[in-house]
């Protein structure tokens, strides 16, 4: 073999009171399928966004094919061949998906302008290609989370780049839309494309990698082959210990709970379709559906963010209006939604701000606000969900993904809610924070809480429910009971069975 396509040596990099990679090397071979591992904050995502040219290089050396190189802003990293899927999402989102894909590299006519009918058709192609159903003309903002992470998907597949970073590109996706993703990557190794592929979801890892570079606080821990490994093995490499329990959902009789919500009828013209569903005291209803089911658009008419055309909303038997947030949380409900960048988190922020942004009239007495008290709420937090953070004043933009998402939950978390909604919680977080998120919500429903869980991982949703909810273009297709939860009967309604 020849020189590897790509070789990262010690490379170190310092942030404000982090010292986020300590001398990592990291090599991708063309045609490989690399994947990085390790905990939420563990340096993954600024590994790769210095490759990227996002961040400049502190210490250590980049080659390309054998060749040193400096990359020194995006560009360069174009011009070198590397395209990158962000773990957040970056897309424009006034214009339109075809504008969005070809930003930066319109194709155009022989007279140099803008060839849009050229445009469109190639982004038809791609769209049909991911199998998704969408013109396009359509703004992304108009779209859902899954559907702008597919869109981010094929515009790095666009690129015809070298190498192609894909921080998480699945974390909203459901089992459907994976498959279609690994075709397009396998297409792509086919081609002598590299890949590196971070995720937490070690299924996938095992399914599309050929080895796995894993990383903890900043330290390369080592590159396995992946056939030559186990997930015990690298769940000890990434936190340091053996962890075996991924899933501890408690039995929980509650299946004869009073029934605290139930919706009637929630129809919306294209996207909901005459839904209905009750929730019982201290149980999990789990929501499952393919991307674009209706599932968190139901969540957002029920949370007040969205209108609806028809239906009926009870709380305790008794039929309400929720017309903003503000009534939803006045009834008790609490809804972590699952576009923490777009309606969920002031980044620019500190930690402290975004954990009791909603309760700070608890900490007003006399006219003040008890600053101490404020403190201890959020320390309490950091600590509980294990948020990695160097103080509660960090700003969240500075926290990584996953660390933010849980900023998010402890937001909610901290209003007390009687119904909370969670719409892809374990989102980019690693195994063993979602362990701690399980944790909470067996405490919560212990308490009397009634969860609603909405998540693109089927088994996540099969070991964390009491009950399941499958939807299918907008209306509820099947409610099932544990034991009839399988990822076949659910598959079968979710394809409209
Ligand atoms: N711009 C920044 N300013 C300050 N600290 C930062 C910045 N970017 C990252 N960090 C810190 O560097 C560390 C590594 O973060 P990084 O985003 O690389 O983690 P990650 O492995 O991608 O985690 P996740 O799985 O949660 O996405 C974290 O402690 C993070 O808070
Ligand atoms: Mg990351």
């Amino acid at each position: 073999m020849g020189r590897p396509l790509l070789q990262m040596r010690g490379i170190a990099k310092r942030f404000a009171g982090v010292h986020a990679l300590k001398g990592v090397d990291f090599e991708l071979e063309s045609g490989e399928v690399h994947g990085l591992l390790g905990e939420n904050g563990a340096g993954k995502s600024t590994l790769m966004k210095m490759l990227a040219g996002i961040y400049p290089v502190d210490e250590g050396e980049i080659f390309i094919e054998g060749n040193k190189v400096s990359i020194n802003s995006v560009k360069d990293a174009q011009a070198h061949g590397i395209s990158i899927i962000h773990q957040e999402i970056s897309l424009v989102p006034h214009l339109s998906v075809a504008e969005n894909i070809f930003l930066g590299k319109e194709p155009v006519t022989k007279i140099g302008w803008i060839d849009w009918k050229k445009m469109m058709e190639d982004a038809r192609t791609y769209l049909r290609q991911f199998g998704l159903e969408l013109a396009p003309e359509t703004p992304v903002k108009k779209l859902t989370v899954a559907q702008q992470q597919m869109i981010e998907i094929i515009k790095a597949v666009s690129f015809q780049a070298k190498m192609i970073v894909m921080d998480e590109p699945t974390s909203s996706l459901t089992e459907k839309e994976v498959e279609f993703l690994f075709q397009i990557i396998g297409r792509l190794k086919e081609q002598g494309v590299g890949i590196v592929y971070i995720s937490h979801r070690m299924n996938e890892l095992f399914t599309i990698t050929d080895r796995i570079t894993v990383l903890r606080d900043g330290n390369l821990i080592g590159t396995v082959k992946t056939k030559e490994t186990t997930t015990d093995q690298l769940i000890a490499m990434m936190v340091g210990r053996e962890l075996t329990q991924y899933y501890i959902k408690d039995a929980s009789p509650a299946s004869d709970g009073d029934i605290v919500l139930s919706v009637r009828n929630l129809s919306k013209k294209g996207v909901l379709n005459e839904a209905g569903f009750d929730l019982r005291k201290g149980e999990i209803l789990g929501f499952a559906g393919l991307v674009g089911a209706g599932r968190s658009e139901l969540m957002k008419c029920i949370f007040g963010l969205d209108a609806y055309d028809k239906g009926e909303i009870r709380i305790d038997g008794k039929p309400v209006i929720i017309r903003n947030p503000n009534d939803a949380i006045k009834h008790g409900i609490a809804y972590v939604t699952e576009n923490r960048k777009e309606e969920g988190l002031f980044l620019i922020r500190s930690v402290q701000y975004n954990i009791t942004i909603k309760i700070l009239d608890q900490f007003i007495r006399w006219f003040r606000v008890n600053a101490r008290y404020e403190s201890q709420k959020t320390r309490q937090f950091i600590h509980e969900l294990a948020i990695k953070t160097p103080n509660p004043d960090q700003e969240v933009r500075n926290l990584s993904g996953g660390n933010q998402q849980k900023v998010l939950i402890s937001r909610w978390l901290a209003t007390n809610p009687r119904i909370l909604i969670l719409d892809e919680p374990t989102r980019g977080v690693d195994v063993g924070a979602k362990a701690e998120i399980y944790a909470i919500m067996n405490r919560l429903v212990k308490e009397g809480v009634s969860i609603i869980l909405i998540s693109s991982e089927l088994p996540e949703v099969i070991n964390m429910s009491d009950r399941i909810a499958v939807m299918y273009k907008g209306g509820i297709r099947a409610v099932l009971n544990r034991d009839e939860f399988s990822q076949e009967t659910i598959m079968h309604y979710a394809t409209g069975g």
